[in-house]
């Protein structure tokens, strides 16, 4: 899967994406940071640490993560705030779009091959998606309704 990284000296962004869906939270609601018109699109720099973590922290498909610079250790800004992580798994249907589900969840596929996803993930619900069973963004292109 690929991968690319951008940092600031504190932390650095991981965009994978392979698991984008183009759900655009990013470049709507940190421009100054996330923007598909430049390149790089991630400018690390855009922003202060905390306003990075808790924008990466709202990508609903995992593509964007992070961790800090000096040991690789993730640091969540939900704990950073003192918020729990609910043991409870979540889910969100998003209007015209997929399913969110908010938790880590194991999943088994027809061959019984295993895939992780911690704490988020994007289930196709259009059935456009060529990563069934996760969002690919297709939904976007068929007009999907529902
Ligand atoms: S819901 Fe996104 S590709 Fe089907």
């Amino acid at each position: 899967m690929t991968k690319r990284e951008y940092s600031n000296s504190e932390i650095t962004i991981v965009w994978q994406p392979d698991l984008c869906i183009h759900a655009a939270h990013c470049r709507k609601q940190l421009p100054q940071v996330f923007d598909p018109q430049k390149r790089p699109w991630v400018d690390a720099l855009g922003a202060s640490t905390k306003q990075l973590i808790a924008q990466v922290e709202k990508c609903p498909s995992g593509a964007l993560s992070y961790y800090t610079n000096d040991g690789k250790t993730p640091v969540s800004h939900k704990k950073e705030t003192g918020e729990k992580a609910s043991e409870w798994i979540s889910v969100e249907i998003i209007e015209n779009g997929p399913l969110y589900l908010f938790g880590n969840v194991r999943i088994k596929d027809k061959r019984k091959e295993e895939t992780i996803r911690e704490e988020k993930a994007a289930f196709c619900r259009c059935g456009a998606s060529r990563d069934k069973p996760f969002c690919d963004g297709s939904h976007l292109k068929i007009n999907f309704k529902g």
